[in-house]
């Protein structure tokens, strides 16, 4: 049988054909436009989404058996607010995880109805790309748009409900709504009061690997699939990339370098830390996790070769890094491209380089920034520390870990091993996991990650240049607090 995973990402739709036991038969992407209508804002068109997957659909299957297919799940960018009328069709644009236009909202919920009584309720604080606030800013800017809301929906539940007419969501996506009580998987009556709406508007909440349905005929029909195909709820794109990373269970650790970069520490139990710097969602296994998001990672490195060095080479500028300076530079990269969220949640903090003198040269600066973004990590990975976790290796994927210079520093600067996978498909092929569980193929998904994920190399710290980093992120911690203050007052 074949399972698709589709994951619907910020700038293209990525989709994954795979078998049932993980070979990958295929993958295709088909992008869409994000627009900015004002400095801040970031939606898209739902209907953009869809025509691309039905598209990306046709072109994954153009050379194997349609008839094989079996199931169909989905990873997607969370925290987006999606909004339909009576009939079923979106209302404005979708705002998107990275629209920051909430920030009033956010100071209302954290400042006024207080952190303490969201983290109660939710296991969370508001954070300006999160769903709620969202809600908030458009009951208040656009009430004609919001007296029509009839359903509330996130990016990838909208592709869902397009496949079956069924208006699903699931535990780790809604988690990021801040109107889940993500302790004991309910939405939270005191939530929806707040935002002025009501449960009947929300989706239907259910396991990442729960079918939700099975196609519409006139789908199934249109894209030449079997009428059982089933299709799962699937899972926000960091907990069906766990799936993908075998991070699923007490402790395990996966650490992610893309535009952003993510942290995720699945548990058990939920948990929560006291400052709610890392955020506390259900995870797609139907159990919990931790996860810091830094808003800036690979970025950097994208930021510093390509606009600021006006390199595409990467490798060239970090050859002349000499090995003997790692652990003992002398600069400092601030990493705050875009503000923070994990763990500093503060939107004027900003990027800077601190210690250079005359003699600092290039490679130094390149230097900096990959080790910039390492502290920056680290600094997520000691929130879950504090809270008495215990992590000594991590899953490390995403295309801003291919240099082997950058994972050696995060291995020193983290002192964790690193293990690097044969496959590095995320989000999609987590999703296509999940529907090969929904469709009976192995008991859960950490039976199925058990099976199809497999370590390829892992990079070991080294005690001494691991002690020298010790000290390094020592000084990088003393910089954010003394800057601040100053960082506000440049926002002006
Ligand atoms: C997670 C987050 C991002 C988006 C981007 O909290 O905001 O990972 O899901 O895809």
């Amino acid at each position: 049988m074949y399972y698709i995973g589709i994951d619907l990402g910020t700038s293209a739709v990525k989709l994954l054909l795979m078998e049932a036991d993980g070979k990958i038969r295929n993958i295709v992407s088909r992008e869409y436009p994000i627009s900015f209508p004002h400095p801040s804002w970031a939606e898209q068109n739902p209907e953009d989404w869809w025509e691309q997957t039905r598209e990306g659909i046709r072109d994954l299957l153009r050379d194997f058996d349609r008839k094989l297919v079996g199931g169909i799940s989905f990873g997607g960018q969370m925290h987006g607010l999606v909004v339909l009328d009576q009939e079923d069709r979106p209302i404005r644009p979708a705002i998107l995880w990275n629209d920051s236009r909430t920030a009033e909202e956010t100071d209302y919920l954290n400042e006024e109805i207080g952190r303490d009584f969201l983290s109660e309720h939710t296991g969370n604080i508001a954070f300006a790309g999160f769903t709620a606030p969202k809600i908030l800013w458009m009951k208040k800017c656009e009430p004609e748009n919001f007296a029509r809301i009839q359903k509330i929906m996130l990016p990838k539940d909208y592709l869902a409900y397009r496949m079956t007419g069924v208006h699903a969501t699931d535990l780790s996506d809604a988690s990021g709504t801040l109107l889940l009580d993500v302790e004991h998987q309910t939405w939270s009556e005191e939530m929806l009061a707040i935002c002025g709406i009501r449960e009947w508007m929300l989706p239907r909440l259910h396991k990442s690997y729960d079918c939700i349905g099975r196609l519409r005929p006139d789908i199934a029909e249109e894209l030449e699939l079997p009428f059982e195909v089933k299709v799962a709820a699937g899972a926000g794109d960091n907990a069906a990339s766990a799936i993908a990373t075998g991070t699923v269970g007490e402790g395990r650790c996966n650490l992610s370098l893309g535009t952003s970069g993510t942290l995720f520490i699945s548990s058990d139990h939920f948990c929560r830390d006291a400052s709610n710097a890392l955020h506390s969602f259900c995870d797609a296994s139907g159990r919990y996790h931790l996860m810091g998001c830094m808003l800036s990672a690979a970025s950097c490195n994208k930021w510093w070769m390509e606009e600021i060095l006006e390199e595409s080479d990467y490798a060239a500028g970090q050859k002349r890094i000499e090995k003997t300076r790692l652990g003992e530079n002398t600069v400092f990269y601030l990493p705050y491209l875009m503000g923070e969220r994990s763990p500093l949640n503060d939107p004027y903090a900003r990027a800077c380089f601190v210690g250079m003198t005359m003699d600092t040269r290039q490679a130094d600066l390149t230097q900096a920034v990959l080790e910039g973004v390492a502290f920056a990590c680290r600094d997520m990975l000691e929130v879950a520390r504090r809270q008495g976790m215990i992590i000594d290796r991590s899953r490390l994927v995403g295309g801003g870990t291919r240099s082997f210079l950058w994972q050696k520093i995060l291995a020193n600067v983290l002192g964790i091993r690193l293990d690097l996978l044969e496959t590095e498909e995320g989000p999609s092929l987590g999703a296509a996991m999940l529907a090969a569980v929904a469709c009976g193929e192995y008991p859960s998904p950490g039976e199925a990650a058990r099976a199809i994920v497999k370590v390829k190399k892992t990079i070991e710290p080294e005690a001494d240049l691991a002690a020298k980093y010790q000290r390094q992120y020592e000084k990088f911690s003393r910089l954010y607090p003394a800057l601040k203050e100053s960082f506000r007052r440049l926002a002006g």
